[in-house]
């Protein structure tokens, strides 16, 4: 089978995980064009990845022009992927996009119809669903081994201080970022929606301690789900003076796992059923691999090997983007929210915080 032939958009700091991952597996997908508005940033990844006779554009539509191009990766600032997803889209291709997918639930609904329409698919980079120890929780829970779950935990105490910022001036704003818990809190979100089930209603308190930026640094929640379990959420980046990291944490009816660390590398609990499977299971923390797993399923996912629905379809995106806008909407209204939402974009939070952590009535 032909590899099919994949363009990247926006060659920042994670189109390099992209591009590194593209080549490893070569055999699937051959990269043909690069775009960047910044030429100095595209001759970075180019040399850094030693790569050749591949096509530079500085705008979207010259490489969407492309006829030959199968799939994009969209790795751009969030503000950018709705317009970028419906673009490709429109140019009938194939698009894997960065978290998240959009800031707006209404542009979530409207890429689901244009992708079905145009007959597309959509692949939003939740990597670590394909992370090898969260998929054997997610086997066992869909198994019914856990039995009921009755609660969940979502941690991160991360640092992310002005220079991070700085870097990228997109980042901490309401309109192009989205908020700590968008950036970087909604992958452990996401695992957590992944985890639990369905969400019936969110409380929810965001904080921002720091008053260079828009957006919050401190969120907590107590996530409400349809099966009458729940979680809660405790996330910071104005840990210090470093990292400590992540945990997620499930107790259900015949078993608890824990898994925490810097990047979810230690297996602090894996009780099944009276049986302690943490040693036996630990070592597959280390599998890291992730990203590969994840290009792979969506190689066999568009040459129709494997025809079961996407683990990483926007459907599954707005859930998780449902659960962080519904700890926003409930901060900013100061009431409990229930889910569904219908609609909700990061700029309703504009006003959210006019200095520190005061509140803008
Ligand atoms: N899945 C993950 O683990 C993960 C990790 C980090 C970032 N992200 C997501 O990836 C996205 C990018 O983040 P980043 O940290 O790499 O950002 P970045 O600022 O490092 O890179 C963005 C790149 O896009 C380019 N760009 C901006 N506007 C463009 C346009 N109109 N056309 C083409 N290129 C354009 C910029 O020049 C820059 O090179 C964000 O949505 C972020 O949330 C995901």
């Amino acid at each position: 089978m032909k590899p099919l032939r994949i363009g990247l958009i926006g060659c920042g700091h994670i189109a390099k995980k992209h591009l590194a991952t593209i080549q490893k597996n070569k055999d699937l997908f051959q990269l043909t064009d690069v775009c960047d508005t910044n030429p100095e940033q595209m001759d970075v990844v180019m040399q850094d990845y030693q790569l050749n006779n591949i096509t530079t554009h500085i705008s979207t539509s010259s490489l969407l022009s492309n006829k030959e191009l199968d799939v994009v990766v969209i790795t751009t600032p969030s503000s950018l992927h709705y317009g970028m997803v419906q673009s490709a889209l429109q140019f009938k291709k194939h698009v894997i996009v960065e978290k998240p997918l959009t800031l707006n639930l209404k542009e979530v609904d409207h890429l689901i119809q244009l992708a079905t329409l145009k007959q597309r698919e959509i692949f939003v980079c939740h990597q670590l669903r394909y992370r090898p120890i969260f998929q054997e929780i997610k086997n066992k829970i869909m198994h019914n081994a856990f039995g009921k779950i009755y609660s969940g935990v979502g941690l991160m105490r991360i640092n992310r201080s002005s220079p991070y910022f700085e870097e990228a001036t997109w980042r901490g704003t309401w309109q192009t970022d989205g908020g700590m818990l968008c950036n970087q809190g909604l992958h452990f979100i996401d695992l957590l929606c992944w985890f639990m089930g369905d969400l019936a209603s969110i409380q929810g308190k965001i904080v921002n301690t720091r008053d260079w930026k828009e957006t919050e640094d401190i969120a907590t929640a107590i996530l409400n789900y349809r099966n009458g379990s729940i979680a809660t959420i405790y996330s910071d980046i104005v840990t210090n003076p470093s990292n400590i990291g992540y945990l997620i944490s499930i107790t259900a009816e015949k078993g608890t796992v824990s898994i925490s660390g810097p990047n979810f590398n230690q297996l602090e609990r894996f009780y099944l059923d009276g049986a302690d499977l943490t040693e036996t299971l630990a070592p597959l923390t280390t599998d890291t691999e992730e990203h590969s797993y994840m290009y792979q399923a969506i190689y066999k996912q568009l040459v129709k090997e494997d025809t079961t629905s996407s683990m990483i379809s926007p459907t599954e995106a707005r859930k998780s983007l449902e659960c962080l806008f519904g700890i926003y909407q409930s901060s900013l209204l100061s009431k409990e929210q229930a889910i569904p939402m219908k609609q909700f974009a990061t700029t309703d939070m504009t006003n959210m915080f006019i200095k520190g952590s005061e509140r803008h009535d």
